[in-house]
């Protein structure tokens, strides 16, 4: 088969919010095509890869991507034109030698995230292979456990909730599809027993958002909702993610804004201690901010044992950063992001890096999202166990349940 390029094309799309974002189609020699689109955050870590937006104030309030369309449709397409699709890392190579910069800002993210994941999907579908067997081979069979959101607060959701994600994960189940029922099940259950209380609708990634009187009210009524569903809190497990480098005012103090507290690394570490004890948490990611990492080892040494501490902008899906956090022993779970990162080689490379020191990978969404579902694929292949996709209750965060769904039937 013939799998060279033939032609890269990007396209100014449409995430979850309304914004712009990159989609890229590849064209092989055989007549294959992959097409791909590139999500978007809103609580992105500092070190993030770079999202180029024109900034161009009469489009979009400074959001279009045209001129990261036009990177692609003109360097990009000139550079990847002959190669070979299944030489997936020589191609992501290419592109990060034409950019040049340390963080992909000339290119930008956005577009070589579409490209890369493009060419896979291309490559994918002249060999006849689903994407995860074509990036996971005989090896890449486990169904991940979702980590579902179902209340939002934080940067995501207009209401008074500081943490940014209530999230659920079932972990007796059986299979995904039965994780799946028992995690929407309880979702609806919340749904009923919160509509006393003033809800302003869902929050970006689709969990709730309501008005409570503390975040640990929350937590509590979670609880509430897993019983009255008609399932147990030994069977399923809170997972939060903080998102509090949006609180970190530096030098270890914190600004909690909704409920506009200050409070030290220190403090945030104590009251997580007390959630574990009170409640079934098994994960905490970002409890504390990306340049706190003093608090962060704090946190590792008094918690990692017990608890999954992932690192989401503290790590920002970079091997470097991943690496300084094994060497000095902080966090121990990885949160992965693609288009933190930029390609999909260096993603998967940070996975394999995770995975080889005893960090466990989390493939993540963002909370801008488009129907584009490879990071099903990409939690298949490299076995990662665990996926954090929304609730059931956007398209955008539905299509990736319903891939996994598919991919579970065939294997
Ligand atoms: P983001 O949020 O996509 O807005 O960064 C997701 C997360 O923090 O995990
Ligand atoms: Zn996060």
């Amino acid at each position: 088969m013939d799998r060279t390029i033939k032609s890269v094309k990007a396209y100014e799309m449409m995430d979850s919010r309304g914004n712009p974002t990159v989609g890229a189609k590849v064209c092989l020699s055989d007549g294959s095509c992959g097409f791909a689109l590139s999500p978007s955050g809103a609580s992105t870590g500092a070190y993030e890869a770079y999202e180029l937006r024109d900034q161009d104030m009469g489009r979009y309030g400074g959001k279009g991507v045209k001129k990261a369309v036009k990177n692609v449709n003109t360097a990009i397409n000139g550079a990847l034109m002959g190669l070979s699709a299944d030489k997936q890392t020589e191609i992501d190579y290419k592109m990060i030698e034409i950019d040049g910069s340390e963080n992909k800002s000339n290119i930008g993210a956005n577009a070589m995230l579409a490209v890369s994941l493009a060419v896979a999907k291309a490559a994918a579908m002249s060999y006849n292979l689903p994407l995860y067997k074509y990036l996971g081979g005989i090896n890449g069979t486990k169904l991940p456990r979702p980590m579902m959101n179902i209340l939002n607060g934080g940067a995501h959701a207009k209401n008074n909730i500081d943490i940014q994600e209530f999230m659920i994960t079932p972990i007796k189940t059986d299979s995904f599809a039965d994780g799946l029922r028992c995690c929407s099940e309880i979702y609806h259950t919340l749904g009923s027993l919160l509509k006393k209380y003033n809800m302003t609708g869902v929050g970006d990634e689709g969990g709730f958002a309501p008005d409570l009187q503390s975040d640990e009210q929350a937590i509590e009524i979670i609880c509430t909702a897993i019983e009255k569903a008609g399932y147990s809190t030994d069977d399923i497990k809170i997972a939060l993610d903080i998102a509090s480098s949006e609180w970190y005012q530096g030098d270890g103090v914190y600004f909690l804004p909704k409920r506009k507290v200050n409070m030290s690394g220190e403090a945030l570490i104590n009251m997580y201690e007390e959630l574990c004890n009170k409640y079934p948490i098994i994960s905490i990611e970002d409890g504390l901010g990306e340049d706190d990492w003093d608090n962060w080892k704090i946190m590792t040494d008094r918690m990692g044992e017990k608890v999954q501490l992932v690192g989401d902008d503290l790590f920002v899906t970079n091997p470097v950063k991943l690496c300084y956090g094994i060497d000095n022993k902080v966090a121990n779970a990885i949160l992965v992001k693609p288009n933190q990162i930029g390609t999909l080689s260096e993603t998967m490379r940070v996975v394999r890096m995770a995975v080889e020191h005893g960090y466990k990978p989390v493939i993540s969404h963002r909370s801008g999202e488009t129907e584009d579902t490879t990071i099903a694929d990409i939690a298949v292949a490299t076995n990662a166990g665990q996926i954090k996709t929304g609730a059931p209750a956007r398209s955008d965060r539905v299509a990736k349940y319903n891939r996994l769904l598919i991919i579970e039937s065939e294997l």
